[in-house]
């Protein structure tokens, strides 16, 4: 049975002139919209009380279990405005799937399918005049869909009542002057995830685990840090919120293959999907850090990029690490692979090319 959502509009929203000004500059993540979604889920009587309400504070019990224990996922995803105004977004079907993959690893309850995609409507539909125009740049509405154990306890075990949310926030790139390649720091002292543990699941506690290095990153002058696999600290994993590509030499497109500890990204699988347009094969390996630390030098890696909801298609220049550095492949705003994928896929999601894989979704 698909749930059924109530509907109370805010009756005082932002007005006119401040969403112009936040639409104008919306940064990423720092402005909500006037409503959100909420769904309450209880032990034996499955999911309740879902509604599209005003966007507002949450109360809780100190004792809910996400606050100790963290049992807690979310996703993220756009919705782009077309030119005739409509309103769409990429794949949800796989946010959906996803959320639901993560929800079983952390023993939260899985939301229908219909259900997630029913939210994700109600709450553009009721701030569409948030999601920035067409044309306006790479300009979206970033929509997070997020899901928490609520029964105040402080016994360890599964919570009984979940809570289950979507706020959206106006986004522009999340890195500031667009495609600009970014510098990688190599976190050989973190981890993000481990073998058997959460890492590809979208839980908070990932994000949390991966502040360490990215802040060492930052203290080393990168952008952004990437991270190796956990037990040999060999392999390349992935970046702490983006996958990562390297376009090779020999005519593949690489990136590293879910070993567990990695996140399966909507953009990562599409880039995989749209490689043979480019004339490229796609390859999931395992990637040791020691090819990409020589692989530049030597000419074997022509290009290296990252991807995400967030992030798009971001180009990756200089690799840091202590004791040395790989040089950029990377130019002023990418590679041609890097730039030529991250065309593709956002011509797709603004609508400016057919739907030819299916992939845009509409809702408004
Ligand atoms: N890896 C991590 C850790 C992420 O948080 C994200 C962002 O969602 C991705 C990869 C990219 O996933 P997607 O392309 O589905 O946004
Ligand atoms: C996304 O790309 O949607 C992410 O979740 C990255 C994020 C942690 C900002």
């Amino acid at each position: 049975m698909t749930l059924s959502f109530t509907r109370t509009a805010n009756t005082s929203p932002t007005s006119e002139e401040r969403r112009a000004e936040i639409l104008a500059n919306p940064g990423f993540g720092s402005h909500m919209t006037d409503h959100m979604v909420t769904a309450t889920w209880r032990q034996g009587e499955g999911w309740i009380d879902a509604a599209l309400e005003p966007y507002g504070d949450i109360t809780m019990s100190p004792a809910a279990s996400v606050l100790h224990y963290a049992q807690e996922i979310f996703e993220g995803l756009k919705a782009y405005r077309h030119e005739d105004g409509s309103i769409w977004s990429f794949r949800p079907d796989k946010n959906a799937e996803r959320l639901n993959a993560s929800a079983r690893r952390m023993v939260l309850p899985e939301l229908p399918v219909e259900d997630f995609l029913t939210s994700l409507r109600l709450i553009v539909e009721a701030d569409q005049e948030w999601v920035p125009a067409f044309g306006d740049g790479e300009k979206s509405l970033y929509l997070r869909p997020f899901m928490y154990g609520s029964a105040a306890f402080i016994g360890l075990r599964p919570s009984t009542e979940v809570k289950y949310s979507v706020i959206a926030s106006p986004a522009a790139s999340i890195f500031t002057g667009g495609p600009k390649p970014i510098t990688l720091w190599v976190a050989e002292k973190y981890a993000r995830a481990g073998a058997g543990g959460t890492g590809a699941a979208k839980c908070g506690g990932n994000y949390a685990s991966a502040l360490a290095g990215q802040i060492e990153g930052a203290e080393h002058g990168c952008d952004q840090s990437v991270f190796l696999d956990s037990s040999t600290h060999t392999y390349v994993d992935e970046l702490g919120g983006m996958n990562v590509f390297f376009v090779m030499k020999d005519g593949t497109l690489v990136t590293p293959e879910l070993t567990g500890t990695i996140l399966p990204g909507i953009t990562r699988l599409s880039v995989l999907e749209l490689a043979p347009e480019f004339g490229l094969t796609p390859v999931e390996r395992r990637v040791p850090i020691a090819e990409w630390k020589d692989g530049v030098a030597s000419g074997d890696i022509l290009e290296v990029f990252a991807c995400g909801t967030a992030a798009i298609i971001t180009p990756i220049g200089e690799l840091r690490w202590d004791g040395g550095t790989a040089p950029s492949t990377a130019g002023e705003g990418g590679g041609e692979v890097t730039r030529g994928l991250r065309e593709r896929l956002l011509s797709m999601q603004q609508g400016r090319t057919d739907n030819t894989y299916g992939w845009m979704h509409q809702l408004v």
